[in-house]
């Protein structure tokens, strides 16, 4: 039986969770109007930002406000502060569990610890957490299956630009073969200020101040964020069962702006490129810095902005381009996500 107003129980407050609450502040009633989707954002937690819990619901308006104002959520008026991540993904009072802490690509914690306690106490869950989903996807797959609920990561990859949920719901029943492009929003960002005339440094130091890089940014500019990604794909989409090890991987920090201007000289741009080929020997995963002929769509994806080309048998090419990284955008990926589930799990 649906809940008749889902309550959610948010772990992470860092720039995917602010960027949520952000969207369900301002389009909370269209979403009502649009979607029959009602909802109360129960508790949040969070260990440098603070952890409030109120089964009412909490004033979401209140929380934008006091993060704005003093980064933190410490001096919310009223609701329970002694609780934690773990209490969140226990409580009954909590129907869908977002969580949304960093990505630790080495153990995936603490998101698989939330994920695992989430799906084992019957709560459906949306994740950004790249972590948990490259390294135990089956395993949490089934868990989910068994306890009859929904595990979703639109957010994952492209963040709120549907790559997940294009290749598993829109394109079901294709067999994908390759998928290439760029999957990195911080270093097609910092390649793009760079071929402006910018130093790598200032460039990353505006992609953190813009939220698109990971807590620690070297996940992004040696590569381990796009291989991270490109596991997904494998393990996820074209049914691998690779490790973040098998990804030949090579980031950026070797590329100077000489490269840069020199690749522009031969009519070409400098991309941090993925791949993942299908092929008998089984599945070939790559991220390196590739000079791309300016011919090529993928060398006029300039920014934050990414983009893939799933290769299918049905269909041959399919190419979705949209933001890969940032607050708003990755908040989004969560939103697809719960509504996904109000429509799938609420007899919607
Ligand atoms: N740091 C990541 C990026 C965030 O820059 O693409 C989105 O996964």
């Amino acid at each position: 039986m649906a809940p008749r107003v889902w309550r959610i129980g948010l772990i992470g407050f860092g720039n995917v969770g602010q960027g949520f609450i952000r969207i369900l502040v301002n389009k909370g009633s269209k979403l009502r109007e649009r979607y029959g989707f009602e909802f109360k954002v129960v508790g949040i937690a969070d260990p440098i930002k603070g952890s409030v819990f109120d089964p009412e619901g909490l004033d979401i308006v209140k929380v934008i406000e006091l993060v704005d104002k003093y980064g933190n959520i410490k001096d919310y008026p009223g609701g329970r502060k002694d609780i934690d991540s773990l209490y969140l993904c226990r409580s009954d009072s909590v129907d869908i569990v977002v969580e949304v802490t960093p990505t630790n690509v080495k153990t995936g914690e603490p998101g698989l610890t939330h994920i695992r306690e989430a799906l084992k106490n019957g709560k459906h869950v949306v994740t950004s957490n790249k972590g948990p989903i490259a390294l135990a996807y089956p395993e949490l797959k089934a868990l989910a299956d068994e306890k009859g609920v929904l595990l979703r990561f639109e957010g994952v990859v492209l963040s709120g630009t549907p790559a997940i949920n294009l290749a598993l719901e829109a394109l079901a029943g294709t067999d994908i073969s390759r998928v290439r492009g760029i999957v990195n929003g911080t270093t097609n960002f910092i390649l793009t200020k760079m071929e402006e005339g910018m130093t790598y440094e200032d460039a990353l130091k505006e992609a953190q101040r813009l939220g698109y890089a990971e807590a620690d940014p070297t996940a992004d500019v040696e590569g381990w964020d796009a291989a991270v990604k490109a596991v997904i794909i494998a393990n996820v989409l074209m049914g691998g069962s690779i490790t973040i090890n098998d990804v030949e991987r090579e980031g950026i920090t070797k590329v100077t702006l000489d490269d840069v201007r020199k690749a522009k000289e031969e009519g070409c741009r400098i991309k941090l490129i993925a791949e993942v080929v299908k092929g008998d020997e089984g599945i070939k995963a790559s991220v390196k810095p590739r000079k791309v002929p300016l011919t090529d769509p993928l060398a006029n994806v300039m920014g934050a902005i990414n983009a893939l080309t799933f290769e299918t048998d049905h269909l041959g090419p399919v190419t979705i381009v949209g933001p890969g990284a940032g607050r708003v955008e990755t908040g989004q990926a969560i939103l697809t996500d719960v509504l996904a589930i109000h429509r799938y799990a609420g007899g919607r």
